[in-house]
């Protein structure tokens, strides 16, 4: 049985309500404490792009998206937890279902655009770090990848 404290990750559909949960979670998470608004280019590809929610009971708790670059790569983007539920494993779950999504997808290696400050995150997970530092969104960040 599923307690409401054990995480569920599931794909989000695009323009559902729980897309709209989704919306408000990388408002807040990710634009909010940068004084910046999502929209534009944030949002731009969200109707082809794969959302995965990470789910306690019924409330939305982490998001991740993925989009497709080319047949064998795909990126990540927009890694939010809510910052109520940080260090219990959520982002790691988000990861893991990921790359699980990105292999039925036939990808065999992920990159991203990393906020230093997340970069630790991301290469306790396997993730490696190309090239200088850059600014994206107003901040610090790194391109990482991965091979799956
Ligand atoms: C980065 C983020 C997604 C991590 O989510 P989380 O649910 O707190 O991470 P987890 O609990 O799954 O952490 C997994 C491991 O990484 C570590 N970790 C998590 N965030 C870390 C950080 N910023 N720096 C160093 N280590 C970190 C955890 O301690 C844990 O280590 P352990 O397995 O040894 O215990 C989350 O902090 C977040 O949403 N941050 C704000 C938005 C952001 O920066 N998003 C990424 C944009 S690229």
């Amino acid at each position: 049985m599923t307690s409401d404290q054990d995480v569920v990750v599931r794909e989000i559909e695009f323009g559902s309500r729980e897309y709209e949960a989704e919306l408000k979670l990388r408002q807040d998470v990710l634009r909010t404490p940068l004084g910046l608004v999502l929209g534009g280019k944030d949002i731009a590809t969200d109707d082809v792009e794969l959302h995965l929610g990470a789910f306690l009971g019924s409330r939305l708790v982490g998001v991740v998206m993925m989009r497709l670059v080319s047949a064998d790569q795909v990126q990540m983007r927009q890694v939010a937890v809510d910052p109520t539920v940080h260090g219990r494993g959520i982002g790691r779950a988000l990861v893991d279902a990921f790359e699980d999504a990105a292999r039925e997808e036939g990808a065999t290696e992920i990159i991203m655009d990393a906020r230093v400050t997340a970069q630790p995150f991301y290469a306790k997970l396997g993730y490696e770090t190309l090239g200088e530092a850059f600014i994206l969104s107003t901040i610090p960040h790194v391109k990482m990848r991965k091979s799956i």
